[in-house]
This record gives structure tokens, C-alpha cells and sequence, in this order.
């Protein structure tokens, strides 16, 4: 048997990882271990640091509840959340479908049904804003009877679920699209706000001197019969974070700006956006998974 040095022990590794009968989980693993080796030369880490490093992922996974997710938070905070489904965009979106953009971890399923035009703000109080528009098709068409799920913060940057009394869903709820694939929804103009910063990725966050906080933002998952799930989200435009999302989950095409007196809103007097939302049609290899919280487990709460 060779000695090893710092070069040859990656060879090593690989050499006894050949016998994977996964073809995937071969090439992933040899990948991992090459970049990781590579890193770990480049930066000549030390066993202390390497330690450090393992205390703190072991903090990131005992900081996991069935509605807290710490290893998203780190995967979105280094942007690998978002580099992922920029990949899966680019293999997978078809035409000029609406970008994705991350579920997060406050999405929660069984939300309150809404008419068109009704206000998801059943509790909260503050300015309102309107969204409306057409769920269309990659032709064009108006997509009936389309789910437009959506949710969002109040006018104080906090979700339902981590208000007082998390067990009342409001800032939330499902639209069904029309016959012609219109849907409205009133609601309040969301306030940007602080990911979870009590936990281990927080502690990192604030080591890097970096703010921590998500642009104002409202969240949309829309779905229909025989269509791919768009899971995405509107940025406005005028937060002061737009440029500097900790989680980067901003995209040029999805900013917007409501303003009074736009044509076609249910309520003009009432700052509106309008915003037409293009779905593909599902192929026949496409899963629902994104990178987000696991809303089954949030919903079985
Ligand atoms: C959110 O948009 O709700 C979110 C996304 C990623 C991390 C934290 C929050
Ligand atoms: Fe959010």
C-alpha cells in the first residue's frame, strides 16, 4: 500500500467510492469529494477549523423543528438554494414562462379560499395594494380555473406563523382563476423583513456583517390541471433591499411597483399591479420539488 499525501488521498477516496452501482450517486460523490479536497488545500484548513465547522453544522441540524428548517436557511443564504433552481429553470422552462423564485419556509397549505378581488387581510391592518391579472398559457390563452395560491407578510414584516397566535392563518390564501384565466386579489403592501437570525446561520450572517434581510415580497404558487407548479414570488421594487436579497431570491422580471389609477383593476383608487403569470405545460419528467421548506410537514403541524 502507497502512503498517502495531501494529493494522492483524493484519488484514494474515489478509487474506493468506483464501486457505486448508482451511476448519479457515483458521479455526485467523486464531484463532492474532488471539490471538497480541492477546498480544503486551497484554503489549507486546519483540524481546529475543520472541528469549528462540524460544530456548527451539528448546531445547523439540532436547530431543525418540524416547522423550522436551519439547513434551507443555509443552502438559501449561500445562494445554492437559488442556484439550483436557476439550473433547473434553465433545463426546464419552457418559452417565456414566469421565472421561479423560492418557496421559503412560510408557505402553508390548506389557506384560506378567496373570491376575486377579496382581501387576504382577515386580521392585519395597514395600506392596501392590488394584484390582478391573467394566469395564461404558453400561447397566450387565459388558463380557467388555475389555483393562485398566495401569502406574504402584514404592513410590520411578519407572517401569521410567527405572530402571537400562529394556529390563525391570515396574509394568506387560494384564488381560483376565471373562465377568461383573470384573477384579483387585495391585500397589504408587504414590509421586507429579517430571516431567522436566533439560530446558527443567523450567528454566521451577523459574523459576515451582512443585514440579513429579504426585500418586501409576495409570495405566488400557482397551479393548474396538466400544467408544471410555478412556484414564485413579486418583489417591490422600491425596498431598500432589492439589490442585496439575503437569500437572492430576486429577479429583474418580477419586481413591481404598484400605483394608483391602473387600467382593468377591480380597484383603481387603490395602488395595483398587474401581472400576467405564463405556466408551461408539465412534461412528463417534471417533479414538484423545489428548494423551500417541506410544506407537508409545516401543514401537518
Ligand atoms: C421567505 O421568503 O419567506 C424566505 C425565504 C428563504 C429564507 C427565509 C425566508
Ligand atoms: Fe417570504
Amino acid at each position: 500500500m502507497a502512503d498517502l499525501d495531501q494529493n494522492t488521498v483524493t484519488d484514494a477516496v474515489i478509487a474506493q467510492m468506483a464501486s457505486t452501482p448508482d451511476p448519479r450517486l457515483r458521479e455526485v460523490m467523486e464531484s463532492l469529494v474532488r471539490h471538497l479536497h480541492a477546498f480544503a488545500r486551497e484554503v489549507k484548513l486546519t483540524p481546529a477549523e475543520w472541528l469549528g465547522a462540524i460544530a456548527f453544522l451539528t448546531k445547523v441540524g439540532q436547530t431543525c423543528t418540524p416547522i423550522r428548517q436551519e439547513f434551507i436557511l443555509l443552502s438559501d443564504t449561500l445562494g445554492l438554494s437559488r442556484l439550483v433552481n436557476l439550473m433547473d429553470d434553465k433545463a426546464n422552462r419552457v418559452g417565456d414562462a414566469t421565472e421561479t423564485s423560492l418557496l421559503g419556509p412560510f408557505y402553508r397549505e390548506a389557506s384560506p379560499r378567496f373570491g376575486y378581488g377579496e382581501s387576504i387581510a382577515t386580521h392585519a391592518k395597514g395600506p392596501e395594494m392590488v394584484i390582478f391579472g391573467q394566469v395564461l398559457n404558453e400561447a397566450g390563452e387565459g388558463v380557467p380555473n388555475a389555483i393562485v395560491e398566495v401569502w406574504q407578510t402584514d404592513a410590520d414584516g411578519a407572517y401569521d406563523l410567527q405572530a402571537n397566535d400562529p394556529d390563525v392563518m391570515d396574509m394568506r390564501g387560494q384564488f381560483r382563476t376565471d373562465a377568461e384565466g383573470r384573477y384579483a386579489i387585495r391585500t397589504l403592501i408587504p414590509l421586507g423583513y429579517s430571516i431567522p437570525m436566533d439560530g446558527p446561520v443567523g450567528d454566521l450572517i451577523r459574523q459576515q456583517a451582512r443585514h440579513g434581510f429579504r426585500p418586501a415580497h409576495i409570495h405566488m404558487l400557482i397551479g393548474a390541471e396538466g400544467y408544471r407548479e410555478l412556484v414564485t414570488a413579486l418583489y417591490l421594487g422600491d425596498d431598500d433591499h432589492i439589490d442585496s436579497d439575503t437569500v437572492f431570491g430576486v429577479s429583474e422580471s418580477l419586481i413591481v411597483r404598484p400605483q394608483p389609477g391602473v387600467e382593468g383593476s377591480p380597484d383603481p383608487g387603490v395602488p395595483s399591479v398587474r401581472y400576467d403569470f405564463r405556466i408551461a405545460r408539465r412534461a412528463p419528467h417534471d417533479t414538484s420539488g423545489r428548494v423551500g421548506a417541506d410544506p407537508s410537514k409545516i401543514a401537518a403541524e
